[in-house]
C-alpha cells in the first residue's frame, strides 16, 4: 500500500478503532487501558533472576523516589519464572517461596498501599517460555487465583502451545496455526472474575495471525512483533512494523512494541532517544526494562520526558504513523521512514527520525503534515526543549537520532 493510500485509510481506521473499542467494552472492562499502560517489567533486567519480591519492592520504592510514579509509571510487572516448576495438589500455580518469601498477596498489598499496581506473566501453552507451568487447561483456575491475589495485569505468552509437531516445541514453528482460540479462553477466564478483580490483559503472541486486526477484541494490548532483543536492529525492526499498523491502536487496545531497553547500556544515548520516542508516539505501552538502582542519569532523563509521556497518554489514543512530504523518498519496508505524524487532542505530534536514511537537515511545511492545514503553528522539540513559530519547521538530526515536535495552533 502506498503512503498516500495508507493515509487515506487512517481516518477509516480510526473509525474502526472506535468500533473495536466498543467491542472490548463488552468483552473486558471498559475503563481499563484507555491509554497505553506504563510501568516496569523484570524480563529485560535480569530475565528469571529478576522475578522476585526483592526486585518488585525495590522498583516500587524507586518509582516513588525517582518521581516515576507521578509521571504515570504504575505497573510493576513480574515476567517469566516467578512460580515453582509444579502446580500444587489442587492444580494451583505456586509462587516460588525462595523468590517470594512473604507470598504474592503481601507484595500486592504493599504496592496497592503505595498507589501502584502489580502484574504477573503466564502462557497460553502447557509451559511458559522458560518451562514453568502454563495456563493450558487451567485458564479459569488461574484467573481465579490472580483475582484472589489482587493481581492487576496479566501477560499471556505463546510458548509450548499446540502445534502440528508433537510434543509441542518451545516455539511452534508453524506461524499459520491460529492463536486466537487460546487467547479467547484466557480473555473469557479474566472476564469471568471481573466482578472480583479487573485485570489488564496483554496478549503476547509475537504478532502472529496479524494480531493487530483482532487484538482489541481479546485484550488491552498485544505484542505485534517478536522480542525486542535490546539491540538497534530490534528497534528498527519493531519501529518499521509499527509504522504500518498504527491505525489498529485506539483507546482500550494498543499495539505493544515490547518492553523497553532504555538504561541497559546496550544502545547509545541518541538510539535510546529514538527507541523511547518511537514507542511513545506509536502509543505503545511504556514498560521500563532496566534496573532502577543502576540506571544512568541520561537514560532516566529520557524515561522522565514529561512532554513525550503526555503525547503517549493523550486521550485520543491515536498512534503516529508515517507520511510522505512532497519530494521525499518513498518508504522502504523494514526501514524506519524519517517522517512521522499523529493527531493529539490539542495539536499534532511530528517526528523526524534519522535512522535508515542517515542524518542531516529535515524540513517540512506544516501544510504537508496530516492533521494540519496551511498556517502558522507553534512548535516545541521535546528532547531539546527548543521552541519556534512558523509555517514550516527545519531541524538538524544526527544519524540514529530523532527530533519530536508538538505543533499547536498559535
Ligand atoms: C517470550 C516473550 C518475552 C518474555 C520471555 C520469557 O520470549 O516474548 O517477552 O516474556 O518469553 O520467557
Amino acid at each position: 500500500m502506498s503512503v498516500s493510500t495508507l493515509l487515506k485509510v487512517v481516518a477509516i481506521g480510526h473509525l474502526m478503532g472506535l468500533v473495536l473499542s466498543s467491542t472490548i467494552e463488552r468483552r473486558l472492562n471498559g475503563t481499563l487501558g484507555r491509554t497505553p499502560h506504563m510501568g516496569w517489567s523484570s524480563w529485560n533486567v535480569a530475565q528469571c533472576d529478576a522475578a522476585s519480591e526483592r526486585y518488585a519492592m525495590d522498583t516500587a520504592h524507586k518509582f516513588i523516589d525517582l518521581g516515576l510514579k507521578d509521571l504515570g509509571y504504575t505497573y510493576v510487572n513480574i515476567d517469566d519464572c516467578w512460580s515453582t516448576k509444579q502446580r500444587d495438589g489442587s492444580g494451583n500455580l505456586v509462587a516460588d517461596p525462595n523468590k517470594w518469601p512473604r507470598g504474592i498477596p503481601a507484595v500486592v498489598n504493599d504496592l496497592h498501599n503505595m498507589g501502584l499496581k502489580f502484574g504477573l506473566y503466564g502462557c497460553a501453552g502447557e509451559k511458559t517460555c522458560a518451562s514453568f507451568p502454563g495456563s493450558w487447561g487451567h485458564e479459569v483456575q488461574d484467573a481465579q487465583l490472580l483475582a484472589s491475589w489482587g493481581v492487576d495485569f496479566w501477560k499471556h505468552d505463546n510458548c509450548f502451545t499446540p502445534c502440528p509437531v508433537n510434543p509441542p516445541p518451545q516455539t511452534c514453528p508453524d506461524t499459520g496455526v491460529d492463536t486466537r482460540p487460546w487467547y479467547g479462553k484466557m480473555r473469557d477466564a479474566i472476564q469471568s472474575v471481573a466482578g472480583t478483580k479487573e485485570i489488564l490483559f496483554n496478549l503476547c503472541n509475537w504478532g502472529r495471525n496479524e494480531v493487530w486486526t483482532w487484538g482489541a477484541e481479546y485484550g488491552h494490548s498485544w505484542r505485534m512483533e517478536v522480542d525486542n532483543w535490546g539491540d538497534w536492529a530490534s528497534v528498527v525492526r519493531i519501529g518499521a512494523t509499527a509504522s504500518r499498523i498504527a491505525e489498529f491502536s485506539g483507546p482500550g487496545g494498543f499495539n505493544d512494541l515490547d518492553m523497553l531497553f532504555v538504561g541497559n547500556g546496550v544502545l547509545t544515548e541518541p538510539q535510546e532517544r529514538v527507541h523511547f520516542g518511537l514507542w511513545a508516539i506509536a502509543k505503545s505501552p511504556l514498560v521500563i526494562g532496566a534496573d532502577l538502582n543502576k540506571i544512568p542519569a541520561s537514560s532516566l532523563k529520557i524515561l522522565r520526558n514529561k512532554d513525550l509521556i503526555d503525547i503517549n497518554q493523550d486521550e485520543l489514543g491515536i498512534a503516529a504513523s508515517i507520511f510522505q512530504p512532497p519530494n521525499a523518498p518513498a518508504p522502504v519496508r523494514g526501514q524506519i521512514y524519517p517522517y512521522w505524524a499523529g493527531q493529539l487532542s490539542d495539536g499534532v505530534v511530528l517526528a523526524f527520525v534519522a535512522a535508515s536514511s542517515g542524518g542531516g537537515k529535515f524540513s517540512v511545511n506544516f501544510a504537508d503534515v496530516p492533521g494540519l492545514k496551511k498556517g502558522v503553528y507553534r512548535w516545541k522539540e521535546v528532547y531539546s526543549g527548543q521552541e519556534g513559530t512558523g509555517e514550516a519547521v527545519s531541524f538538524n538530526v544526527a544519524k540514529d537520532d530523532i527530533a519530536i515536535f508538538k505543533a499547536t495552533s498559535t
